[in-house]
């Protein structure tokens, strides 16, 4: 299959289910996937790391514009979908932490930041044959993305779908939490100033509250395929 889209470009909350779909539709085509949260996670923790208060922005914003992070393909099958090595080390599972977590929201509103991140991403996204996964990608990214998607649901269901998740893993879980803290970060991601969460205006949006993960897959191969 040689489909049109070169560069795909995938937004949506969080636990929308865009990573899974992202990679997925990713290895179908055999292109590159690039998680962006991964970014300023990795911003996040090397500012926790270097023992900086969250709320300093310019030195938060000095860290991202300096540190050292590389974005790999998977060296291990234990479920990770990149490697991120933040100077040399492997952080891969680190920065899903919930002190990174809870702190990512905050640091990736700031200005500096996302200009940084940005221009990495751009860098990569030069490269082609990418789906990018991200909250901005199609509207300040990758503005000329060949295909936009913004894929929604609802918080209850999103909240549903990481509680299962969790407990799946083995871990504990409060639904109710994972619910506020949900809404936490949707409030923040989409009214902060800067690239703030929305649809691209020439984004598909697919809302998967009734669909399965499958289902959205199927139905945006479907698309693909069909411009082929
Ligand atoms: O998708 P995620 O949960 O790993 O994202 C982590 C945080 O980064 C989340 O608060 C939203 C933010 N983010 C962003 O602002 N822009 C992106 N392109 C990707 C993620």
């Amino acid at each position: 299959m040689k489909p049109k889209y070169k560069t795909i470009a995938l937004d949506g909350p969080a636990a929308s289910g865009k990573s899974t779909l992202g990679e997925r539709l990713a290895d179908t085509l055999g292109y590159i996937y690039l998680d962006t949260g991964v970014m300023y996670r990795a911003v996040t923790l090397a500012a926790l790391k270097a023992g900086i208060d969250i709320n300093n922005e310019i030195l938060v914003t000095t860290i991202a514009e300096n540190m050292d992070l590389d974005v790999r393909a998977p060296s291990k099958a234990d479920g990770r979908s990149n490697d991120i090595i933040l100077a040399g080390q492997d952080v891969t599972w680190e920065i899903r932490q919930p002190n990174v977590e809870s702190n990512v929201s905050q640091v990736s509103a700031y200005r500096g930041v996302r200009v940084a991140m940005t221009a990495k991403q751009r860098e990569i996204g030069k490269r082609g044959q990418i789906v990018m996964v991200g909250r901005d990608i199609g509207t300040v990214v990758l503005p000329d993305a060949d295909l936009k998607i913004y894929l929604d649901a609802s918080v209850e269901e999103r909240a549903k779908r990481r509680f299962l998740e969790l407990v799946n893993r083995g871990k504990d879980a409060v639904f109710e939490t994972i619910m506020i803290d949900m809404q936490r970060r949707d409030q923040i991601d989409s009214t902060r100033s800067i690239a703030p969460l929305k649809p691209a205006v020439d984004a598909k949006i697919v809302n998967s509250d009734q669909m399965t993960i499958d289902e959205v897959y199927q139905y945006i191969l479907e698309m693909i395929v069909s411009k082929k």
